[in-house]
């Protein structure tokens, strides 16, 4: 890529961030106290367009399928789950500390964009030998004086209870997943479940990234959508590539672009301690390709890993035939805040309009835009008749009602947040019993009659 493209892409992502900022989807967390690096606070357009996404998941994954069942599990879990699940020892990065400036970099990553490729599998040495021998400096000194890598857990720790001790530590949840693999036995027991069936949750995360960044991509506090799909060994490979396909079909449901997606495998070295196959499915943001969501094959390792720490067995007896197992899982995770990211830069377009003007529209598909149709009267002489229309649409869209100022700077403030349609009560409207209806694309305008207007909009939204 050229200097000039990855200038350009850069500035979409600036354009993007301060477009959130001010048409209120993403604010800076706690900023009148000058903030705290990384949070983000979701504003009226955010949080709907968050909810949006997270009820067309709960609904194509959940309430649309025979084999799914939802849950909400608590985020503070018995600090043996994080043992059992492998997280108190291998949940962790290799942080590395500027002996010069102080700064801190995952070694990892360092070395990564160094070399322009995905590194994984390499132990703590062979990472500061390869910083070394490549005499990759630090960012923000350029001194090459590294310590070694150490490792870095990524759990949040907090304390429960009045007693700041050991005994009383836990951890914030660093994935919903676990929250599923404990409650299998709950569910076996309380429901009627046939393999395959799938159990899925969404809800906050926290790892104490070390480097979290680029907006909303990574941060401490994060949104996921998972599930747990248990299945017989050998029905595994199929239903994996299923779950891929489904999830793509997802991701273009949301609007987003096919050919900005891509599948990637993971070598072996890159797996996760319980994983014998997982692909990523990849997003190209403007600061590069990043992953948008993991798609694990975990074998029957959480399951066994809780039956030995819990000393409950685990298992699944088939209804048929009295054979008793362990199921095996694949794992579809998604990243609900990171898909709002990746929603939010795909939906972007600064357009060139033919007068010679820009502006900045939001290409939302409709069943996700925070608002789907804003009402209008052109003058004001019009406002009591525009309310009264805006009324009887509201409860069948979300809608929004806008008299201030002139009728072009409100198209455009319609456009930045993404609304596909606006309808305009004019001075002929009285008499033609019409309004004109003018969608955000293209931005053509056609006269409907009010007393089909819903069913128009219905038609298209
Ligand atoms: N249970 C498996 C699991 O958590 P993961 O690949 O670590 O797998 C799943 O996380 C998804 O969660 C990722 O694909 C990403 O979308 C999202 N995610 C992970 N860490 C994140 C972070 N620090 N900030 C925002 N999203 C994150």
């Amino acid at each position: 890529m050229s200097k000039e493209e990855q200038t350009e892409l850069r500035s979409v992502m600036d354009s993007v961030m301060s477009l959130c900022k001010r048409r209120g989807f993403v604010y800076a967390g706690s900023e009148i106290y000058g903030g705290l690096a990384n949070t983000w606070d979701y504003g009226p357009y955010g949080a709907q367009l968050k909810r949006n996404i997270l009820n067309l998941w709960w609904k194509t994954f959940i309430e649309d399928r025979d084999d799914m069942l939802g849950l909400d599990s608590a985020i503070l879990m018995n600090p043996r789950v994080w043992e059992a699940s492998g997280h108190v020892a291998n949940f962790a990065d290799p942080l590395m500390d500027c002996k010069s400036c102080n700064e801190r970099v995952r070694g990892d990553k360092l070395l990564e964009e160094h070399l322009k490729t995905t590194i994984a599998g390499l132990s703590n040495d062979e990472i500061y030998n390869k910083v070394m021998d490549e005499k990759i400096p630090c960012p923000k000194c350029k001194k090459l004086n590294w310590t070694q890598p150490r490792a870095f857990n990524l759990m949040f720790k907090t304390y429960q209870g009045v007693l700041e001790d050991t005994a009383a530590q836990i951890y914030l949840r660093p994935e919903t997943a676990q929250g599923i693999f404990v409650n299998f036995k709950n569910i076996l027991d309380s429901m009627r479940v046939r393999l395959p069936f799938g159990v899925g949750q969404y809800g906050k995360s926290f790892r104490n990234e070390i480097t979290p960044g680029n907006f909303i991509f990574r941060t401490r506090e994060f949104e996921q959508m998972e599930i747990e799909y248990f299945v017989r060994p050998e029905q595994a490979e199929s239903v994996f590539k299923q779950w891929v396909e489904d999830s793509m079909n997802f991701f273009t449901a949301l609007g987003i672009k096919k050919d900005k997606m891509r599948v990637r495998n993971h070598g072996k070295e890159e797996l996760s301690h319980y994983s014998t196959m997982t692909v990523d499915i990849e997003y190209e943001f403007p600061f590069g390709w990043g992953e948008l969501q993991g798609i694990a094959y975990r074998g029957s390792f959480d399951l066994d890993q809780h039956t030995k720490f819990s000393g409950e067995k685990l298992q699944y007896r088939d209804p048929e035939t009295n054979e008793v197992f362990v199921p095996h899982t694949v794992e579809p995770a998604w990243g609900l805040t990171r898909t709002v990211l990746t929603v939010l830069v795909d939906a972007f377009e600064e357009e060139a309009l033919e007068d010679g003007e820009t502006r900045n529209v939001m290409h939302f598909d409709p069943k996700i835009a925070p608002v789907q149709v804003a009402v209008f009267p052109l003058q004001k002489q019009q406002s009591e008749k525009a309310e009264a229309l805006y009324k009887t649409l509201k409860p069948h869209f979300r809608c929004e009602y806008d008299e201030s100022g002139a009728i072009g700077k409100r198209y455009r403030r319609q456009d930045e947040i993404g609304t596909p349609f606006c309808v305009t009560y004019d001075f002929q409207s009285d008499e033609d019993g019409a309004v004109t209806v003018r969608e955000r694309d293209s931005m053509k305008q056609e006269r409907v009659k009010i007393e089909v207007l819903a069913e128009f909009l219905k038609a298209k939204l």
